[in-house]
């Protein structure tokens, strides 16, 4: 069967590096697969303002909460700016949050795990956004544009995410004894559960092969995942923590760290809804739409207003 013109034309774009933008022609399977991703991420953006949320009236210090208000504040823009970027493969807004509040979309399952304490916050900041930068920072050369440009943003705002949690562990462990537990705790709850944000083994994944060939995904989840070990265990043993993972070793032939099994039962139970918080951030983001509905309400009925003066004036 001859190829489709259209799609072979698709293809010697993307395999040209060309950027893909609105209003080219593109696959079907490509628009879908972007929806899945990009709208999932402005979730885990919005859902991940909630752990964090948490601490702001309990940071330890004004200028901690400071800190904190300005992360969480990039962490809502980072969620508008992704859902406008998705708006732009023609779902609305409102299709995404219902998505979301219905149960049926993803989002980050690193974010229904609690803050237990303030070293969670170090751990945040240090583990999450440094696992979000690795991550986004090979999404900044994704095919389709208006994603790629979106991850420019963000990226620089999430570093400085990343060395606010820095900051935040590094201080814990230069601390009082006290504080050097509470620091190596909150590690040891944050560790594995960070290894899984970059998604399922590679061989696992449905989406990998797909991701790929649109160009959409330029590293492999385990090519990504070992960026982010070898990056995290020297950071970690700088900061005098240790690695709760009893089978780590330094691999001389390959130059990477070597980590034990990451149990991906408890990944998929915390995928199916079975984490310590999934309830909760739902029921919090269900509450939140509920509370918003009358500034939808004022901005329709201002909209419908302008419309009819625009119309008699016509
Ligand atoms: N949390 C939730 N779902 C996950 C997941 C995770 N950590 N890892 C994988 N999954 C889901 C996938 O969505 C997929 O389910 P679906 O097909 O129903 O959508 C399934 O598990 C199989 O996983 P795959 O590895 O095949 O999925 P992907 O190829 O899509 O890879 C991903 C997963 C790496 C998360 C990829 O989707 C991605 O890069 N997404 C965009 C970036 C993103 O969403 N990052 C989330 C963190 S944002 C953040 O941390 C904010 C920061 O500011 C704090």
């Amino acid at each position: 069967m001859e190829p489709d013109p259209k799609e072979a034309e698709f293809f010697r774009r993307l395999d040209a590096d060309e950027s893909i933008e609105p209003k080219d022609w593109f696959p079907e399977r490509y628009r879908k697969q972007l929806i899945r991703m990009m709208s999932q991420h402005a979730h885990s953006e919005i859902v991940g303002m909630l752990p964090e949320g948490n601490w702001i009236t309990r940071a330890p210090t004004f200028r901690r909460k400071i800190g904190l208000l300005a992360k969480v504040q990039d962490e809502a823009g980072h969620g508008l700016y992704l859902y406008s970027a998705a708006e732009t493969l023609g779902i609305s807004r409102d299709e995404m949050y219902q998505q979301l509040l219905q149960g049926q979309a993803k989002y980050s399952h690193i974010f229904n795990y609690p803050t237990l304490s303030w070293a969670d916050i170090g751990m945040i900041g240090w583990l999450v956004d440094g696992a979000a930068i690795i991550n986004q920072t090979m999404l900044a050369k994704c095919s389709y544009g208006p994603y790629a440009r979106a991850m420019v943003r963000i990226c620089k705002e999430e570093n400085f995410h990343k060395k606010q949690g820095m900051e935040i562990v590094g201080t814990l462990m230069a601390g009082t004894p006290e504080q050097r537990r509470m620091a190596q705790e909150a590690f040891d709850r944050w560790w594995w559960p960070t290894l899984m944000m970059f998604g399922v083994p590679d061989q696992a994944s449905p989406n990998s092969a797909e991701l790929t060939r649109f160009k959409i995904k330029r590293k492999s989840n385990d090519e990504l995942r070992q960026r982010y070990i070898d990056m995290k265990v020297a950071q970690a043993h700088a900061f005098g923590l240790v690695v709760p993972d009893p089978d780590l070793k330094f691999d001389d032939a390959t130059g990477h760290w070597r980590i034990g099994p990451i149990d991906w039962n408890e990944f998929y139970r915390v995928l199916q809804g079975a984490g310590p918080c999934n309830r909760e951030r739902l029921e919090a983001r269900r509450q939140a739409y509920a509370d918003g509905a009358w500034v939808r309400e004022a901005a329709a009925a201002f909209e419908k207003k302008r419309r009819q003066k625009e119309e008699t004036a016509a």
